[in-house]
């Protein structure tokens, strides 16, 4: 079952799911966190740089490894997921450096790269809380349509929807890679807790379908349903396609 949680607009949205990532690095300082790129997070991230400023949030025990990077992009490209990071969260905060984890879309065996991924991940004693975003075609991390449930980190081909979603982050559609190395569904799914967070209406659609859709390889999001600790925290929009109302409201 998945838990949802219905917030009154975006900032409220990344409020909340920003208290939820740092009750759980307060009840474990060394937690293990698996952490999303992409537009949606980054006032989740503002709202935890925040808080470690104001409030002594403290990231120095805290580990990381996020969902997936392009492949080809060096980590200094400013289209990369590691610069993204870097700029967007673990510059801000006292993290360190090494305990951030973030495929490298450089390696020269990206087979390899995926392999040593999911080993560093299980010595590390597994994700303790997973945040995601998702596609509009219902894909987590890099997991398009037709991914299948027990997919492990891997190389993919993104789909033209992707594509085109993703091309406003560059100059060119032409410059938006065409593959990434991302974490499989499988992985993703063992996470002991999942937070997916949503705006927008065209969210909505991927959204009714993970929750309140059956579980299918067309929309890797809906297997989240088979998770024991899983919760949406959107916005109305992006819960505007829901029917049932028995949803929790958030005024936060
Ligand atoms: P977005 O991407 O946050 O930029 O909308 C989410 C995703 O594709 O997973």
């Amino acid at each position: 079952m998945i838990k949802v949680i219905i917030a009154d607009n975006s900032d409220l949205m990344s409020k909340k799911a920003a208290q939820i990532f740092a009750e759980r690095i307060k009840a474990k300082p060394n937690v293990i966190l698996g952490l999303a790129t992409g537009g949606t997070p980054v006032k989740m991230y503002k709202e935890l740089i925040r808080m470690h400023k104001q409030e002594g949030l403290d990231f120095s025990k805290v580990k990381t490894f996020n969902l997936d990077e392009y492949l080809g992009l060096a980590p200094t490209h400013d289209q990369s997921y590691r610069y993204f990071m870097n700029t967007n969260l673990f510059d801000h905060i006292n993290i360190k450096k090494e305990n951030t984890n973030v495929l490298n879309g450089l390696a020269k065996n990206a087979d390899e790269e995926c392999k040593r991924y999911e080993e560093m991940i299980k010595k590390a004693g597994g994700i303790d809380i997973q945040l995601l975003g998702i596609g509009g075609n219902g894909h987590i991390a890099f997991n398009e349509p037709g991914s299948a449930k027990n997919s492990r980190t891997r190389v993919v081909s993104l789909t033209e929807r992707t594509i085109q979603d993703n091309a406003r982050f560059f100059k060119d559609i032409s410059e938006v890679p065409t593959k990434a190395l991302s974490m499989g569904n499988g992985t993703i799914l063992e996470a002991r807790e999942i937070v997916l967070i949503a705006d927008k209406t065209s969210k909505a659609d991927a959204i009714s379908k993970s929750i309140e859709g059956p579980q299918t390889v067309d929309v890797p999001a809906s297997f989240l349903q088979s998770h024991s600790k899983c919760t949406f925290v959107v916005d109305k929009d992006a819960a505007s396609k829901l029917l049932k109302k028995s949803y929790e409201y958030v005024n936060v």
